[in-house]
């Protein structure tokens, strides 16, 4: 595995990241809390706790928080005692179930090597996932392994769980969410679950609304340059015709005579 550099996450990372990671929880949150209705919650990866304490405002009264020993206990939003300091750059094995794991925007910062045993510590965790992970392309602190979501949907199926799309299609539009978590978001649920769960069975007919891949315009905005209108031809130019590469006229899209002008 790896070596973390505990410098990656010092404070300026949660203070650049953490407003919005609570404004997106509390866009997404009551969302899954509406499908899956939990009452213990555990986030893996949770940084300051920005999505356990939302969960903590809806209602939820067991969570717990792990992530690396760098998070200091004064910039934790979750009480100290419902956070656990780990290297999850090995794996995580609780001696308990919780009825909703959240990993958002963490599998990315992880090695390739730990992808396989990420999935199944969350899914020895609990029978629903809240799964978000970086795309291709999405760059961000110390990303080590961005993925496209086949790839992880590929690992949970081999857990027996099952991707549930209907996030996407309800943040997508929503401008208080990061892009990212409007993205990347899916829920995973075991076959177990699924089978006996109308209300997450229903969510599940909405898969295929939108391309598994799909970059969002927000992410894309980031790293692109925003467009610029063309510099104007010189004047002694302007008006002139237009010509196609290696042909010396237009050509029609069919071999059928060029039509006349009309009126
Ligand atoms: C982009 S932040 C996401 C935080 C939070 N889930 C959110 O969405 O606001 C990625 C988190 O992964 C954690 N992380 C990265 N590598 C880690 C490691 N080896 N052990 C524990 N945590 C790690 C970082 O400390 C950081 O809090």
């Amino acid at each position: 595995m790896g070596v973390v550099s505990t410098s990656a996450y010092g404070a300026w990372f949660y203070a650049g990241q953490q407003d919005g990671s609570r404004r997106s929880a509390e866009r997404v949150l009551p969302l899954v809390f509406d499908l899956v209705r939990p009452t213990s919650v555990v986030d893996v990866g949770c940084g300051t706790g920005s999505w356990l304490a939302t969960a903590q405002h809806l209602g939820v009264d067991e969570i717990l928080g792990v992530d690396g020993p760098w998070v200091s206990a004064d910039a934790l939003h979750i009480p100290p005692q419902c956070f656990l300091q780990q290297d999850l750059s090995t794996p995580l094995r609780l001696d308990r179930r919780f009825d909703l794991a959240m990993c958002m925007e963490a599998a990315e910062h992880f090695d390739e090597s730990r992808a396989d045993s990420l999935v199944a510590d969350l899914c020895a965790m609990a029978d629903v996932v809240l799964f978000s992970a970086a795309i291709p392309g999405q760059t961000g602190t110390d990303h080590r392994n961005e993925q496209w979501p086949p790839y992880w949907r590929e690992r949970f199926g081999q857990w027996g769980y099952e991707l549930v799309d209907c996030l996407r299609t309800r943040l997508w539009d929503d401008q208080a969410i990061e892009p990212w978590y409007a993205q990347n978001a899916f829920l995973y649920v075991s076959g177990e679950r699924l089978a006996a769960d109308e209300r997450l069975r229903a969510a599940a007919t909405e898969n295929g609304r939108m391309p598994l891949c799909a970059v969002h315009p927000g992410v894309l905005a980031l790293f692109s340059a925003p467009y610029a209108p063309a510099v104007p031809e010189p004047a002694d130019r302007r008006g002139a015709p237009r010509r196609f590469i290696g042909q010396s006229e237009p050509r029609c899209r069919c071999d059928a005579p060029a039509p006349t002008a009309r009126a």
